[in-house]
């Protein structure tokens, strides 16, 4: 794992945005991103709706999967992740919306429709970069804690912490849905790369866990141990509780040129 300890929010945005972007540069048109929904990645969006205004970045040709949906919205409700990843992802990023995918949690086979989403994945060739962002109980996409480290996509049942924590989103907990489909952990590890950003001290504990708690389906972002290519990038707050933080500063102070340049740093 690649651990960014940024200064502020900001920071983590460009610095993410920047890696995003190298990736799919060295992918070629056709990038296959993988997208997330929910505050963290916001700034990291902004940042590729700039370089893509900018001319710095063309992603017309690029398609993108969502990580989840929720079971339970009527069609079209503005909070559906369908309707967010349009918003915040597929009208900035200029995307063909043809080429955006979402899991379709409004099917009324949604097992089904899980299944459909995992071959769509492997029909595009699989996700080139994903990027993630990770919930207060340490859950990435929608796989709650002690979801399978190799589970692939399929329906699943919200905590009550993910739900108060989404009921920002709503006029009350009582709107938010109780089921999801989520890609799985596995799916997830298939990913060519992930990057995942979070900021503040609400992530602190679990990005704790993520880094250095123990492999474990107890904190499922713990599962990007595993990932050959996962570059974690944090602000201050959200990096406050990890252990080993002069080290991760010490290699990032230190990186050779050339990973500088990547970084875009
Ligand atoms: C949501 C999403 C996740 C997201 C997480 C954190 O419920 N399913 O993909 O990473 O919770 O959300 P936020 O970034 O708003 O804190």
């Amino acid at each position: 794992m690649d651990i960014i300890i940024c200064r502020d929010a900001d920071e983590v945005g460009r610095v993410a945005a920047a890696t995003v972007a190298r990736i799919a540069e060295a992918v070629g048109p056709a990038v296959v991103l993988g997208v997330a929904t929910g505050s963290s990645p916001l700034g990291l969006y902004q940042e590729l709706a700039r370089m893509v205004e900018a001319g710095e970045l063309d992603l017309s040709e690029a398609s993108a999967f969502a990580l989840d949906e929720y079971v339970g919205l009527p069609e079209g409700h503005p909070e559906s992740y369908a309707a967010v990843i349009q918003r915040t992802v597929t009208e900035p990023l200029k995307l063909d919306p043809a080429r955006v995918h979402v899991p379709n949690g409004f099917d009324a086979d949604p097992q089904q429709a899980a299944l459909d989403y995992e071959e769509a994945i492997e029909d595009a060739g699989g996700v080139d970069v994903q990027i993630l962002g990770i919930g207060s109980n340490g859950h990435i996409g929608f796989n709650e804690p002690a979801s399978s480290l190799s589970s692939r996509t399929r329906l699943k049942t919200l905590t009550k912490r993910t739900r108060e924590d989404n009921a920002r989103f709503f006029d009350s907990i009582d709107q938010v849905p109780l089921h999801c489909l989520t890609q799985g952990l596995g799916t997830i590890l298939d990913a060519g790369a992930a990057v995942l950003v979070a900021q503040g001290e609400g992530k602190a504990d679990a990005v704790a866990a993520m880094v250095e708690g123990p492999l474990s389906a107890s904190c499922p972002g713990s599962v990007l141990q595993l990932h050959r290519r996962a570059t974690i990038v944090v602000d201050e707050a959200a990096a406050s509780k990890l252990r080993n933080q002069g080290f991760y500063r010490w290699i990032n102070d230190n990186r050779p040129a050339w990973q500088r340049e990547i970084r875009g740093a």
